[in-house]
């Protein structure tokens, strides 16, 4: 049985008093779910969420980490950082990552490792651009996205991945893809994975889409075979939005 993931990613976004009444919020208000849900605060407030959610089910998670064990890397921060403060699931290859901080496919396989090395688990990200999709190539753009970050991974690695379709063009602009194209791109990994691996791992992975899920759109989305819940950026920052997402799945 895939697993069904609903998870909040709050980009740069929310300061420690922020963080604290929405967790509050989001305590009080989450409607009861079999899917799990996960929020990814800024690393400054990972460990007050902890401490919020010590007895709640709602699983945080990080935003990025450095392939680097420790080290002379200002600013940065390890997987071992990562998981003293309870950190066991991390988002890695978010698009932002990649196109402002120059994550190319071949960090991003280091990051993948490292994190695996650490038994954490991973919330990979990828998905094509606008021009991609108008010049008909984000079928070959993501298939290179994962074989180059992803494939050369033995296949018991992948019980601790969780992959995350994100068209660029559909991340903070409103314009989400159409059930319909979420559907045959998620299809389309999935085809790709089976290739790769076999289809019974290819079935076994959560593939969540994101990029402008809303309450309004969502169980449209989620409704759809291959798509096994979401990752969502502007519409996680607010409690009854989050909870109206996890309701919708
Ligand atoms: P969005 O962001 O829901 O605001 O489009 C999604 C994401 O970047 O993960």
């Amino acid at each position: 049985m895939r697993r069904k993931i609903v998870a909040g990613n709050w980009k740069m976004n929310m300061d420690l008093s922020q963080t604290e009444s929405l967790i509050d919020d989001l305590m009080k208000t989450l409607p009861e779910s079999d899917a799990e849900v996960m929020i990814a605060p800024t690393f400054v407030n990972l460990y007050r969420a902890f401490e919020l959610l010590k007895n709640n089910k709602i699983e945080v998670i990080a935003q990025n980490m450095h392939f680097e064990e420790s080290g002379a890397f200002t600013g940065e921060i390890s997987a071992a950082m990562l998981k003293s403060v309870g950190v066991k699931t991390v988002i890695l290859g978010h698009s932002e990552r990649r196109a402002y901080f120059g994550e190319t496919d071949g960090i991003l396989a280091k990051k993948v490792d490292t994190a695996l090395k650490h038994g954490m688990e991973i919330v990979f990200c990828f998905g094509e651009e606008l021009e991609d999709r108008k010049s008909d190539n984000h079928f070959n753009v993501v298939g290179s996205q994962l074989k180059n970050a992803l494939f050369h991974l033995p296949a018991d690695a992948w019980k601790n991945i969780i992959l995350a379709y994100e068209p660029v063009w559909a991340i903070g602009t409103g314009e989400t893809a159409s059930p319909e194209q979420a559907q045959e791109m998620h299809e389309f990994i999935r085809k790709t994975i089976a290739e790769a691996y076999d289809e019974a791992l290819a079935n076994e992975v959560s593939i969540l889409y994101g990029g402008s899920v809303k309450p309004a759109n969502a169980e449209e989305i989620f409704g759809k075979p291959d798509v096994d819940g979401g990752l969502i950026g502007g519409a996680a920052l607010a409690a009854a939005d989050f909870g109206a997402i996890v309701k919708a799945i």
